[in-house]
């Protein structure tokens, strides 16, 4: 069988990932696609760098901007990061020549989802972005099609494996903060710029993603609420295990009806999870996602939150329905049928109980 051709832009940590495990689970991978996965072009902003993989193989190019065009390559890989520069330009490209695009990019699709996918839907092209929210958790698929005859009521849960980190690990040894913020950088958790992890924006971008797939609604990050966690100390964990609790950073997205116009809800801030409950032991670089359906039930989807082999597999999941020829819809409904949902102000639907 013919195979799928792959073009990498970006190969830092989850770029090199998904070389790794291309090579890796090769052959696996053929027999689940019907096809082999081929990486033909690659490109990033220093081409000498030592990656840990060898790009022998691979054509390079120097302006990833123009990777969709080549004649070499059916899907582009977007894994540079970053809401506009190369990245936007990228995707436009892709899709404007005709060629789907596979990204883990949250803050691109936060701030550009409706317009990539507008644009993917013309073209009749794949957008997908598993990897997107909560790493090698596949909780787009799970929202999306798992629980596609669901009324998804409510979605929140740890969407940042690098302030989950910070937190876990200040609880159980009483680092300190910055000590263990490096050290998340280190194992290759934080975004480039580690602001976006401990100031929330980064869970912002998720949950404005998860609440669009699991509402139909348009992704709205403006209207995300959003605290981080930096202005917690280790008085502050020591305070909430004396109470019985731990802190945990929680996106929550809920929606309500005011006089027939359903409004969204968005946060994110650090909570106080008692010891009993499931998110208190979820730790490290661990995501956990609880959706509650109106026929499912709860829902709860744990994982790997960052990290370049989890990253990696959920990039490469997208690759492998690519493969199949299952472009799907980059949302849960075409892109003009996503309800604008006006910002609510309470999020509180009287008479429920979570
Ligand atoms: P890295 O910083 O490790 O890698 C980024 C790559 O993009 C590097 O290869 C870099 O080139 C290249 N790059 C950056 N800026 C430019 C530019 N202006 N022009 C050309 N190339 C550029 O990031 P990650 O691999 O960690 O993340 C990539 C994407 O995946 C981001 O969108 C991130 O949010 C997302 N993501 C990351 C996860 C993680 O655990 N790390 C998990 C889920 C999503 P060079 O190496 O030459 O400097
Ligand atoms: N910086 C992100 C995190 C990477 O720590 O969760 C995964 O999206």
């Amino acid at each position: 069988a013919e195979p799928l051709r792959i073009a990498l832009a970006g190969l830092g940590t989850v770029g090199a990932g998904v070389i790794r495990l291309v090579e890796a689970n090769a052959a696996l991978i053929a027999r689940r696609a019907g096809r082999p996965l081929q990486i033909t072009a690659v490109s990033a902003r220093d081409r000498n760098k030592d990656r840990g993989v060898d790009l022998s193989r691979y054509a390079w190019v120097d302006d990833m901007v123009i990777l969709g065009e080549r004649d070499d390559v059916d899907v582009v890989v977007e894994l540079v990061g970053g809401s506009d520069g190369p990245a936007l330009a990228l995707a436009r490209t892709t899709f404007e020549a005709g060629k789907s695009l596979v990204t883990a990019n949250k803050a691109m699709i936060a701030h550009h989802g409706l317009e990539l996918a507008a644009k993917a839907e013309a073209a009749k092209v794949g957008l997908k972005f598993e990897a997107a929210v909560a790493g090698g958790i596949p909780v787009i698929k799970g929202l999306r099609e798992g629980a596609a005859a669901n009324e998804i009521e409510r979605v929140y849960g740890i969407l940042n494996g690098t302030c989950n980190f910070i937190l876990s690990t200040m609880e159980d040894t009483g680092r300190d903060f910055g000590d263990v913020l490096a050290e998340a950088q280190a194992k290759g958790y934080a975004e480039a710029d580690p602001a976006f992890d401990i100031e929330g924006t980064d869970a912002a971008h998720k949950l404005s993603i998860l609440a669009a797939i699991s509402f139909g609604s348009q992704v709205d990050f403006g209207s995300v609420d959003t605290a981080g966690i930096t202005r917690l100390r280790a008085a502050d964990i020591a305070q909430a295990d004396a109470l019985g609790y731990v802190i945990r950073l929680i996106g929550m997205a809920d929606t309500e009806t005011v006089d027939g116009t359903n409004r969204l809800f968005q946060r994110v801030q650090p909570h106080l999870v008692p010891f009993d409950h499931p998110l208190a032991h979820v730790d490290g670089a661990t995501n956990a996602v609880v959706a509650e359906g109106n026929f499912s039930g709860r829902l709860l989807f744990q994982g790997a939150g960052a990290g370049d082999g989890p990253t990696a597999s959920a990039v490469v999941a997208d690759l492998i329905d690519l493969a199949r020829g299952e472009i799907g819809a980059p949302f849960s409904v075409p892109v003009a049928e996503l309800e604008a949902m006006p910002r609510a102000e309470t999020g509180h639907r009287l008479g429920r109980s979570y």
